[in-house]
């Protein structure tokens, strides 16, 4: 028997997915990514030690926990080995415990000057990281791309440039050494396995169902779990994870984002919510708590419960201002248009709660929670129609608390 439960982000990534995959890690005997590169960018808060990780699920932390990065992913060699450099001084042994799919196919280092080429190429950028990404997943649809499974395949290696195939020859060795096919770790060839599917970026940057072009290349929606090749009527448990207010990197629609006269807001929430990107380095730009396409993104994706993160940021605001639905054209909205110009040009309706006005950061017991905060939760669960599981109140291990803890 498979038991099987996704964590996705339901946003626009950076919801701290990597955090809530940690915790749960150690009921699970895989963790496998099934989409995206080393544009996401995931920060482990492990006693005194800080981890940051790109491609390797932070379920490699768990000395019984094995990973493996996907068949629906592009892998980047170079930032791989620099991730496992990071295990190795810190004394983690990734051996026999971190795995690629031979499917997954290769980011050459062509890929991420093209990237950056086109990005300058636009009238408006898209703000990509620049890691390659969108090339890598063009190449794999033109079929012009190279698999981890294909390395030693002539007439696809030909397609290649000469340095990108000199870059392959020093990584090769590598690369095979890690990999297997991943049929058997799934369809329980093994014995009884309990697996958890990581989703990257979030639901609202997925190619089909983000605000196209301002979206990433990969599934990062439920739709991504196709690529690993196991069925999703068998899948337990899909977990949302969302923070308790919105942020954005990059260029595209942002209904809440923060108005100028806001400023102040977005400072605060920058500084207390350390909102930069871990891959970029770019600041995040920050927004009201959206419900309209929170409960979008839990539909699409059938979200079977919520993960509240970043819930103590909001600790010491005395107002609460949620999105409720959007205003377009004296016309209201209460999912999001499809073209990226109608979804410039929406205006969210507010609705203000009252802050909870105290320090939630201890919070190790469900019925700990501040009673405005249990209320603002009410209102989530009955929007969304999805009940919250799960609230992250920063990022420590344990300041996880559960709904129903053991
Ligand atoms: P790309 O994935 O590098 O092609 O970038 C496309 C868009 O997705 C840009 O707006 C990026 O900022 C955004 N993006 C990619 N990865 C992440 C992530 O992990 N978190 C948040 N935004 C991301």
């Amino acid at each position: 028997m498979v038991v099987v439960s996704v964590v996705l982000g339901v946003q626009w990534g950076d919801e701290g997915k990597g955090k809530i995959i940690d915790v749960l890690s150690p009921q699970f005997d895989w963790i496998i990514r099934y989409s995206g590169g080393a544009n996401a960018g995931h920060t482990i808060v492990v006693g005194d030690a800080k981890f940051i990780f790109h491609l390797i699920p932070s379920g490699i932390l768990h000395k019984n926990t094995k990973v493996l990065l996907g068949p629906g992913m592009v892998i980047d060699p170079e930032q791989l080995l620099k991730e496992l450099r990071q295990l190795e001084e810190n004394n983690i042994d990734w051996h026999n415990r971190l795995f690629v799919s031979d499917r997954a196919h290769l980011v050459f280092p062509s890929y991420k000057k093209e990237d950056e080429k086109l990005e300058k190429k636009r009238k408006k950028s898209l703000g990509t990281t620049k890691r390659g990404i969108g090339i890598a997943y063009s190449r794999k649809m033109l079929r012009t791309g190279i698999r981890i499974a294909d390395v030693d395949e002539k007439d696809l290696l030909s397609l290649q440039n000469k340095k990108d195939l000199r870059f392959l020859q020093e990584h090769v060795d590598f690369l095979k050494s890690i990999s297997i096919n991943h049929y058997s770790v799934l369809h329980g060839i093994e014995g009884k396995q309990s697996i958890l599917f990581e989703g990257a970026q979030g639901v609202l940057l997925d190619s089909d169902y983000g605000c196209y072009p301002y979206v990433t290349s990969g599934p990062t929606s439920i739709n991504g779990v196709d690529a690993i090749g196991f069925p999703s009527r068998d899948i337990d448990s899909i977990l949302g994870v969302t923070k308790m207010y919105c942020t954005r990197v990059g260029v595209g629609p942002f209904p809440t984002e923060f108005a100028e006269q806001e400023s102040d807001l977005l400072e605060f929430i920058q500084k207390k919510g350390n909102e930069k990107g871990s891959t970029t380095g770019r600041l995040r730009r920050c927004g009201h708590l959206d419900l309209v396409s929170l409960k979008y993104a839990c539909k699409i994706s059938g979200v079977t419960s919520l993960v509240l993160t970043h819930v103590d940021v909001l600790d010491t605001l005395e107002k609460i201002q949620i999105c409720v639905g959007y205003e377009r054209d004296n016309e209201f909205l209460e999912f999001p248009p499809s073209q990226f110009r109608q979804l410039n040009e929406v205006k969210p309706v507010l609705k203000s709660f009252d802050g909870w006005m105290s320090d939630c950061s201890g919070i190790t017991n469900w019925n700990e929670i501040p009673t405005r905060l249990r209320e603002l939760m009410d209102f989530i669960e009955s929007y969304v129609q999805v009940p919250i599981s799960i609230i992250s109140v920063g990022a420590k291990r344990k300041q996880t608390v559960f709904k129903n803890a053991n």
